[in-house]
């Protein structure tokens, strides 16, 4: 995820461009950069906040009434100047600013140098520069068209050239982009609320469609040039709603964004036959074939997410796998050696207990992988191999989105360790490829069914105790799903496997005791329903989070959450969706910060 804009206009673009630019700081911050043209075009961009841009353009000021900018969530190549967008061709004709990944630019970066190109960047955005000279024959709407057809993936970008002044042309294939109606001036954004303040008039750019943007408005045609006629839509949000993209809360905005996120983690990465590549992973295959025992190392919701990796890595790689808090691994003196891979799963990547019982697995000669969504940070740095979740900055200290890439990521690298030993059947390795690129709309289905989440809120809202159950991949969304609802709700909250429940904590299930039970996992439910029965055979009440079909649970259940039947491996992916829900419903029943709970920071990073 990244932030960019545009402004074409009479007024002078750099301010605005900046402006845009701290608005949209929530979707990247690692650097930020803008080109404005004034005869030549000129760039100024650096690594870090906004504010580090700001200083450089007060020494070296950028004058120009057109102008395109970038705030950065590194994806492609470290947080660097060097990597900052704005990025030109080599003549500096050409300037592009690019949000999303180009899945295929390996092949077109290598097809580039054996024409002879030379990149300054590690950037996949350098190459569409170079690829729109290329095409640039008098028309750049024709020389980003071509491009577009040479580039795969999911983007959004945005063109300026010397050539055509006053003229911005800009792409939408899945990442966002909207059009600012000005009087006399026109903004291009990633969201709306990026110019909020200077217009009220958008119009909404959609999937493979582009946009030609000058100071008297702007041309929406399909990629392949067929003209569109989009309406003007007329926002009346108020400024604080605006910067939460209309949603009341971030966490509510982040939850809805994880179609979008699962899109971006799996992008490039995964074929439709199973087939994954990761191009930060760089272990051989003897060492994969030889490995003995996976560690997952973890805190928090980044642990529960470990949880499901343990689960397939044992279930289907048949991978000895153990997933330990890192806190406690870091103490434990477990026995490790050089056959073993440890995964160490942290959002921030600079949590401390994560950080030491990943040096510490480093020491004792285990391989270290940082599955985490910030580029650069202290765990990726340490790390031998990374796997980048992408999931863009997440700001409610509630994770949400971060959790989902984690567990995206997981299937990922188990899919790519367990070709490689073979020990993937090649007929599930397809069903789980198809099944996770079916996964965004799956999820934006749950999404549209928010309401069910309401009624279980207002079902627990008032309750002393809530318990999450569950069996195997279950467990791990139960262990989920009650720690969102108590760090949120204040509610005390308990999971445990379905099964354990009568081994002592039945005790406390009585008169309409809330019990929340996820029931994904065909081969046990049975067995979960079992426990479903002592529950109610004591009065509890019973709130299901089940599949479509699933017409047995409506025997017991108060309230069912549905969700659409997907392959069983894959259903922790969808039932923690009204799981997340419903912890935000309850905690804005009960009206809480629900962003920044209380005690809680986002990033962990003391002992
Ligand atoms: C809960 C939450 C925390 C973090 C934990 C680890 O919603 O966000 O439990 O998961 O503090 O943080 P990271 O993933 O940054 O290491």
């Amino acid at each position: 995820m990244c932030g960019i804009m545009g402004y074409v206009g009479p007024q002078e673009a750099t301010p605005i461009l900046v402006d845009g630019l701290r608005r949209l700081e929530y979707r990247g911050y690692d650097s930020a950069g803008i080109a404005v043209a004034n005869g030549s075009i000129d760039i100024r961009k650096a690594q870090g906040k906004i504010v580090n841009l700001e200083t450089l353009l007060e020494v070296e000021p950028l004058a120009g009434s057109v102008g395109i900018g970038h705030t950065r969530w590194a994806t492609h190549g470290v947080p660097s100047d060097k990597n900052a967008h704005p990025h030109s061709d080599p003549s500096g004709e050409f300037v592009v600013v690019h949000n999303g990944i180009i899945e295929n630019f390996q092949s077109l970066k290598e097809g580039l140098i054996d024409k002879g190109a030379e990149f300054t960047s590690e950037t996949d955005t350098e190459i569409l520069a170079h690829l729109i000279a290329r095409e640039y024959d008098g028309d750049i709407v024709e020389a980003v068209r071509r491009t577009v057809a040479l580039s795969e993936g999911a983007y959004a970008m945005v063109v300026m050239t010397k050539r055509e002044p006053g003229k911005i042309v800009a792409v939408r294939k899945i990442s966002p982009l909207v059009v600012g109606l000005g009087d006399g001036e026109t903004f291009l954004a990633s969201d709306i609320p990026a110019v909020l303040h200077r217009t009220r008039d958008f119009i909404i750019i959609e999937d493979d469609e582009m946009v030609i943007v000058t100071a008297d408005g702007a041309t929406v045609e399909t990629i392949d040039g067929s003209p569109v006629d989009r309406e003007v839509i007329h926002i009346d949000w108020d400024s604080q709603q605006a910067e939460k993209g209309g949603y009341e809360h971030f966490m509510l905005k982040e939850i809805n964004e994880q179609p979008a996120v699962i899109t971006e983690t799996l992008a490039g990465r995964l074929d439709e036959d199973g087939t994954v590549w990761l191009e930060d992973v760089s272990f051989d295959d003897d060492y994969v074939r030889d490995l003995d025992r996976v560690w997952i190392t973890a805190c928090g919701t980044a642990y529960h997410a470990g949880l499901i990796g343990q689960e397939i890595f044992r279930r289907v790689l048949r991978l000895p796998a153990n997933v330990e808090y890192a806190h406690e691994l870091r103490y434990a003196d477990p026995i490790m050696s050089s056959n073993q891979l440890t995964i160490a799963i942290s959002q921030s990547g600079e949590t401390a207990d994560t950080l030491a019982a990943a040096r510490q697995a480093g020491e004792q000669g285990s391989r270290m992988l940082a599955i985490t969504n910030v580029v650069g940070s202290t765990l990726a740095r340490y790390a031998d191999d990374i796997l980048y979740t992408r999931a863009g900055p997440e700001i409610s200290v509630a994770s949400t989105k971060a959790y989902m890439a984690m567990l995206i990521a997981q299937y990922l690298l188990a899919l790519r360790i367990g070709a490689v030993r073979g020990t993937v059947d090649p007929d599930l390795a397809a069903a789980l490829s198809h099944g996770l690129h079916q996964m965004p709309g799956v999820i934006e289905e749950v999404l549209s069914r928010e309401p069910q989440a309401i009624v279980a809120a207002e079902a627990i809202k008032d309750a002393q105790d809530v318990y999450f159950i569950g069996r195997g991949l279950d467990y791990a969304i139960a262990m989920e799903g009650s720690l969102k609802l108590k760090e949120i709700s204040y509610l005390h909250s308990e999971a445990m496997p379905a099964g354990e429940l009568k081994h002592g904590t039945l005790a406390l299930i009585t008169d309409g005791v809330p019990v929340v039970v996820i029931l994904t996992q065909r081969a046990v439910y049975d067995k979960t329903i079992s426990a479903v029965q002592e529950v109610k055979a004591r009065g509890g009440r019973i709130i299901a989070v089940a599949y479509d079909t699933d017409t047995e649970i409506d025997k017991y259940a108060d309230i069912v959450m549905r969700i659409p039947d997907v392959e069983d491996l894959l259903g922790p992916v969808a039932a923690v969706v009204p799981l997340q829900l419903l912890a935000y419903h309850v905690a804005r029943m009960r009206d809480h910060d629900i962003d920044q709970p209380r005690n809680l920071a986002k990033s962990v990073t003391v002992e």
